[in-house]
C-alpha cells in the first residue's frame, strides 16, 4: 500500500519506518527541510532504539522516502496519516492548529479518494473537526474519510510496541475504510478493536490517563507506607498479582512525566469539562504527581538538613530510561526546588544531558556517575538507568563528603547498601 505520513517527529518517524517495514511505500513529511535531508540520509534526528536501522534499511530499499510538500504524499499515498504535534495551551487544552492547517492543505490536493487517519493523540471530537474542514476547503468533489488510530507507543521501545502491538484499534466510519486498516496492519497478525471514531479517540486519551492514574495510586500508597513503616512494594505485589489489578504501572517513584501523560491528563480534563462532565479524578492525578516531586525535595532536604550551600550529585536527568526526552522530566521540578533553596546540582544522565541543558545551562554537567558524586553531600537518583543499578557503590561511596544516597526510583536494595555504610531513603520502603 501507499502510505504518506504528515508530520515526521516521533510517532510519525516510528509510524513511518515500521510501515515500510512491513512492506508499504511510505513517503513522511515534514516542514523542516534540514530534518527531511538527514532523515534521506538514514539519519534519525531523535534517540530511539532500533529506529535508525531501520530508516536505512527502508530508505536503502526504496521503501521510505521523505518530502517536505503535502501535495506530494496527496497525490502519491490512499492512506494519509495524520501525526503532527498537539502541544498543550497554557489551559491544559491541546493546541489543534496543526492539525487544522494539515486538514485544510489535504484538502486542497484532494483529487480522489483519500483515507485520512488521525495518528496525533487528539481530544475526542478532532475527527469530526477534520472531516468538517476538509469537506469546507476541498476544491473538486473528491471522496475522502475520516478515521482514528492511536498509538500505543512507549518511548525508548516504541519500535518493538509497534511491531508487536497487544492490538490495534481504528475507528471507523465504513467498511471501506475498516477494510483499508485492516489490510495495512495484517501482518502484525493482532487483535484489531474496530470501533467508531469517537470511540477510538476515547480509548487513546482514557488509557493514558487510567495508566497514569495507576501511578498516581501507587506514590499516595508509598507515602502512606513511609508514614506507617511498610514496604510499597510488597504492598504492589500483593495488590497486582489479582489479574483485575495487574502488576504493571505499579512502580513508586518521582510521579510519571513525558510528553504523553501530563498533557493527555489534562486535555482529557479540559475536553471533559467542556462537555460539561469534568472527570475531577483526573486533577487529583494530576496533583498527586506534582506533590510526589514536592515529597521527594522534602526527603532530601530533612536527610540533609539544610539544602542551602549543600552539593547534591543527581543522577538522571531523563523522564524515564533509555530516552533522552526530557519533557515534563521530574528532574525539572526537582532540581528547580532543590536550587531555589540554595543547593547547587551536579548532573549526570547516560543520553539527557544536551537536552537539559537548553532547560538549565547552569548546573555542573559530568562526564559520568563518578564525576558527578564527587565531593558531593547526598547522591540523588532521579532516572532508574540500568548503568545505575550497576556502579561501584564503594567507590561511590569514598567520592561523597557523606555516604547518602537517596534513591527516587527504588533502584537499590536497601539491606545491600545499608550494609555497605550508606545512608538510605527511598519511595514507600522502610
Ligand atoms: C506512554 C504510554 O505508556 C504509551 O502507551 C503511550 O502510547 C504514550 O505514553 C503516548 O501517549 O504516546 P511513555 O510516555 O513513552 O508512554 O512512557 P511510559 O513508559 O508509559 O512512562 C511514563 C512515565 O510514567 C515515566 O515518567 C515513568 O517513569 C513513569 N512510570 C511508569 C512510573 O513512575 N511508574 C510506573 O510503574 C510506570
Amino acid at each position: 500500500m501507499r502510505v504518506g505520513i504528515i508530520g515526521s517527529g516521533y510517532v510519525g518517524l516510528v509510524t513511518g519506518s515500521c510501515l515500510a517495514e512491513l512492506g508499504n511505500r511510505v513517503i513522511c513529511v515534514d516542514n523542516d527541510a534540514k530534518k527531511v535531508a538527514m532523515l534521506r540520509k538514514g539519519k534519525s534526528p531523535i534517540y530511539e532504539p532500533g529506529l535508525e536501522d531501520l530508516l536505512r534499511k527502508n530508505v536503502k530499499a526504496g521503501r521510505l522516502g521523505f518530502s517536505t510538500h503535502i501535495a506530494e504524499v496527496v497525490k502519491k499515498c490512499q492512506i494519509l496519516f495524520i501525526c503532527v504535534n498537539t502541544p498543550p495551551k497554557d489551559n491544559g487544552e491541546a493546541d489543534l492548529s496543526y492539525v487544522e492547517n494539515v486538514s485544510r492543505e489535504i484538502a486542497r490536493h484532494l483529487t480522489s479518494y483519500r483515507l485520512v487517519v488521525e495518528k496525533s493523540t487528539v481530544p475526542v471530537q478532532t475527527g469530526e473537526w477534520i472531516q468538517k474542514t476538509i469537506r469546507e476547503n476541498v476544491k473538486k468533489k473528491a471522496l475522502f474519510e475520516v478515521a482514528s488510530n492511536p498509538e500505543f507507543l512507549r518511548e525508548g521501545s516504541a519500535v518493538h510496541d509497534l511491531l508487536h502491538p497487544d492490538r490495534v484499534v481504528i475507528g471507523v466510519g465504513s467498511p471501506k475504510a475498516e477494510r483499508l486498516l485492516r489490510a495495512l496492519y495484517k501482518p502484525l497478525k493482532t487483535k484489531m478493536v474496530v470501533t467508531d471514531l469517537k470511540s477510538a479517540e476515547i480509548i487513546k486519551h482514557a488509557s493514558n490517563s487510567f495508566l497514569a492514574t495507576k501511578i498516581s495510586f501507587i506514590n499516595a500508597v508509598a507515602r502512606v507506607c513511609d508514614a506507617a513503616g511498610a514496604d510499597v512494594e510488597r504492598v504492589a505485589e500483593g495488590m497486582g498479582l489479582d489479574p483485575r489489578i495487574g502488576l504493571s504501572f505499579l512502580r513508586a517513584g518521582l510521579g510519571f512525566g513525558g510528553f504523553c501523560f501530563p498533557k493527555d491528563l489534562a486535555a482529557f480534563y479540559r475536553i471533559s469539562e467542556k462537555m460539561g462532565v469534568p472527570f475531577h479524578l483526573l486533577k487529583s492525578v494530576l496533583d498527586l504527581n506534582d506533590e510526589q516531586k514536592k515529597y521527594y525535595v522534602q526527603k532530601v532536604e530533612k536527610a540533609v538538613w539544610n539544602l542551602k550551600g549543600k552539593t547534591l550529585a543527581v543522577l538522571g536527568l531523563a523522564f524515564k530510561p533509555d530516552t533522552d526526552d526530557t519533557r515534563y522530566a521530574p528532574s525539572i521540578d526537582i532540581i528547580k526546588q532543590l536550587k531555589a533553596e540554595g543547593a547547587s546540582i551536579r548532573a549526570y544522565d547516560p543520553a539527557a544531558m544536551e537536552r537539559f541543558k537548553e532547560i538549565d545551562p547552569d548546573l555542573f554537567y559530568a562526564k559520568d556517575a563518578y564525576e558527578a558524586c564527587k565531593g558531593a553531600d547526598a547522591l540523588l537518583l532521579l532516572t532508574e538507568w540500568k548503568e545505575f543499578a550497576k556502579l561501584d557503590l564503594k567507590k561511590i561511596k569514598r567520592l561523597l563528603q557523606q555516604p547518602l544516597l537517596i534513591d527516587g526510583r527504588n533502584v537499590f536494595r536497601p539491606d545491600v547498601v545499608r550494609k555497605m555504610g550508606f545512608q538510605y531513603q527511598s519511595i514507600g520502603r522502610p
